[in-house]
């Protein structure tokens, strides 16, 4: 008998399309949607709020063992709520996405936050998506994706979701400079550094639709886990 749901884990890069893809496979498969990278988003705004020093380990370590984080199913776009507060457009600013991987760098973060998304999959049913989900959160996960993409195809999605919004202010070499700066720092930190768990089929979307990604991942996920 299985001991809960299954577990679907999605890891990769900044802007390969985590999000998207993941949030698509939910609703495809009915399971519940996990965006880790919104919970160190959540916590980066309540220490850059509170005025605390982003490299003050201690007192990030307090406010973060305290918070409290909902995340709430809300059709596409789930909510993030911290210590009560709506910040679900708040945690997509230039500012946070700035420094959250400072944050996302401290030992005691991770482990609270860790501990917070692996209570969220204890029953299983869900698809999660960050850095070091496979490899950390849930190593046991049924199914394991590290979806990756170029850094200039990254910049060229990143940039036209930009346009998108209206923000026009910024060049495809400049992101393509942010997005390398972030690899460099998610995947060279001493704590859960962003790698492929050594189970994960990998998937490079460089020439993929969004529509490939999700068919690939639905045909794996019937394979791996309804054919067993
Ligand atoms: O996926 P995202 O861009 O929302 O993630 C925001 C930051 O959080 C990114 O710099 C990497 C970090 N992150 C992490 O270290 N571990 C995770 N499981 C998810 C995100």
């Amino acid at each position: 008998l299985r001991h809960r749901q299954p577990i679907i884990a999605i890891d990769g890069p900044a802007g390969a399309g985590k999000s998207t893809v993941t949030r698509q496979i939910a609703e495809a498969l009915g399971l519940l949607y996990l965006d880790t990278g919104a919970m160190y988003r959540a916590v980066t705004w309540l220490v850059l709020q509170s005025g605390i020093e982003i490299d003050d380990q201690p007192a990030i370590a307090e406010i973060v063992s305290q918070c409290q984080i909902e995340l709430i199913p809300d059709g596409e776009q789930p909510r993030t709520v911290i210590n009560s507060q709506d910040v679900t457009e708040a945690i997509r600013s230039l500012e946070v996405t700035a420094n959250v991987s400072a944050i996302a760098s401290q030992g005691a973060v991770r482990q609270a936050l860790v501990k917070k998304q692996q209570a969220f999959g204890r029953q299983g049913g869900i698809v999660a998506e960050g850095r070091d989900i496979g490899t950390t959160v849930f190593p046991d996960a049924e199914l394991k994706i590290f979806l990756t993409a170029s850094v200039q195809e990254r910049a060229k999605r990143r940039l036209l979701e930009l346009h998108a919004k209206g923000q026009t202010d910024i060049t495809q070499e400049q992101l393509e400079q942010d997005i390398a700066q972030r690899d460099h720092l998610d995947s060279n930190r001493a704590i859960s550094p962003l790698r492929k768990a050594v189970d994960a089929v990998e998937i490079q979307t460089d020439n993929l639709t969004i529509d490939d990604v999700i068919q690939r991942a639905v045909s794996l996920y019937r394979e791996t886990i309804i054919n067993k």
